[in-house]
């Protein structure tokens, strides 16, 4: 138990260490004006909705409803603000009144996923 939970930290921070690299590489190459961040805080691509959408059936589904209907007097998240990806972050990172908090449990990628699959209603975007 303990090795192999040794072994995922190990991957875990592996995978983190190449996506900032990632990301370290794309922004040297993009001279162009960053967006305002309020606009398109993360790009949503396909991928990374299906990802989220697997996580959030894993995670969230319990208490939000399938594809975000119907939940269990949870915030409906096809309602949520899309300029306010700091405020998901936040809520989701930190817990909201009966939510609990995801820190520690969720990696920042992770939550991109999330966010790219809430943040797109979806997919529907
Ligand atoms: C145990 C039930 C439960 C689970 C599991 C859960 N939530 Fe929630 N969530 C809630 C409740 C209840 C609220 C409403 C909080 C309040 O009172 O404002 C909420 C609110 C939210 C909000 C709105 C917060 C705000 O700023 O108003 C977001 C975004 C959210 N959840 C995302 C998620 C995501 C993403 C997951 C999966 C990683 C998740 N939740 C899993 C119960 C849950």
């Amino acid at each position: 138990m303990t090795i192999h939970r040794t072994a995922l930290s190990v991957s875990r921070l592996f995978v983190l260490a190449v996506s900032s690299l990632l990301i370290s590489v794309a922004h040297a190459e993009d001279d162009a004006p960053a967006a305002p961040a309020a606009d398109k805080p993360v790009s949503i691509t396909p991928e990374s909705i299906e990802k989220g959408r697997s996580l959030y059936r894993r995670l969230c589904l319990r208490c939000h409803g399938p594809e975000m209907v119907g939940g269990n007097n949870a915030f409906d998240l096809r309602t949520f603000p899309l300029d306010q990806h700091d405020r998901f972050i936040n809520s989701v990172t930190n817990g909201k009144r009966a939510m609990p908090p995801w820190k520690g449990i969720i990696s920042d990628e992770e939550m991109a996923h999330l966010w790219s699959y809430v943040g797109s209603r979806g997919g529907k975007l």
